[in-house]
């Protein structure tokens, strides 16, 4: 058994919304969940795949940092470090961070100096949701269990938005777009990290090495369910059949944001887009 961590007493997620349409939150009695050989064909264009992406995480919840900082040999903290620098916080700040997972752009957007007002965190995924540790943030931080598609907020109360990782998984990428530039206040910033393609063939063929033979391997050896959710192949095969950056920032701008940008790390293999949501006072 692995230590439990102290948390925060207020940190416990809210009840679940109601479900949205096509998956999420609630899998229907008796589908399938794991990530088989079929359903990783296109995992993109299944019309379950929120449903699949949930269970998934639930069951990889516990060992889902360990991993992240092993198969990234560390970089993966590296990456949200310029996210959240690239957010430019200031002190009155709403942040909201979708997909928020166990926290770790939480905690990172806690860091800065100085921090926001105050920090949402919204997931899907009860089990990444309770893995969290919050202890020692001296911000207000409250976390809700949400379908990021459809968010329990009014428009336009958010100042900065981040998602790390999160937006490949959507069901409906743009729906999941509208809905960030909904929550989002004209001229609030969103910061988005998503992996990608390296465009040099060498570096491409090296990263579908790592990503198809050794990943799955080692997220076998690691996670709690020896990766009998196929978290660890639906990985790879969801960069690999994802949206290019060029048809991410197109998608943002199509959502409604201006000054859209993308910067890559790790030798392409990671892209951070960042946009400012559109209307009055949109540059800051
Ligand atoms: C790869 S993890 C990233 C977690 C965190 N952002 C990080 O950087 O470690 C992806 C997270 O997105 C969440 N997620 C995926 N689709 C979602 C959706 N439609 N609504 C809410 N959360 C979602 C998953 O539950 C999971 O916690």
């Amino acid at each position: 058994m692995e230590p439990q961590k102290p948390r925060h007493p207020d940190l416990h997620p809210a009840p679940a919304a109601s479900p949205p349409a096509g998956g999420g939150l609630v899998p229907s009695p008796g589908a399938a969940t794991d990530w088989d050989e079929d359903a990783l064909r296109n995992p993109h264009a299944r019309s379950d795949k929120a449903a699949r992406v949930e269970a998934m995480f639930d069951a990889i919840a516990p060992t889902y940092e360990r991993v992240n900082r092993l198969a990234s040999f560390g970089r993966d903290a590296v990456w949200r470090r310029e996210l959240v620098r690239a957010m430019r916080v200031s002190a009155t700040d709403v942040a909201l961070d979708v997909a928020c997972g166990t926290g770790d752009v939480i905690r990172a957007l806690a860091g800065q100096a100085p921090p926001p007002a105050r920090i949402i965190g919204a997931d899907f995924s009860a089990g990444m949701l309770a893995g969290g540790d919050y202890s020692g943030l001296k911000i207000p931080v409250h976390l809700i269990r949400a379908d990021a598609l459809r968010l329990p907020l009014q428009n336009g109360v958010v100042d900065l938005l981040t998602c790390a990782f999160g937006v490949r998984n959507f069901q409906d990428v743009d729906a999941g777009l509208s809905e960030f530039a909904r929550v989002l206040r004209p001229g609030g910033r969103v910061g988005i990290l998503e992996f990608a393609t390296p465009s040099n063939r060498l570096l491409a063929w090296a990263n579908r090495v790592y990503c198809n033979v050794v990943l799955p391997r080692l997220g076998a050896l690691i996670a709690r369910d020896h990766d009998q959710s196929g978290a660890y192949r639906y990985l790879p095969r969801s960069i690999q059949t994802f949206d290019t950056p060029p048809i991410m920032c197109r998608r943002l701008t199509d959502a409604g944001f201006v000054e859209v940008r993308c910067r890559t790390m790790n030798l392409g293999g990671v892209a951070l887009y960042t946009g400012v949501r559109s209307g009055n006072g949109a540059a800051r």
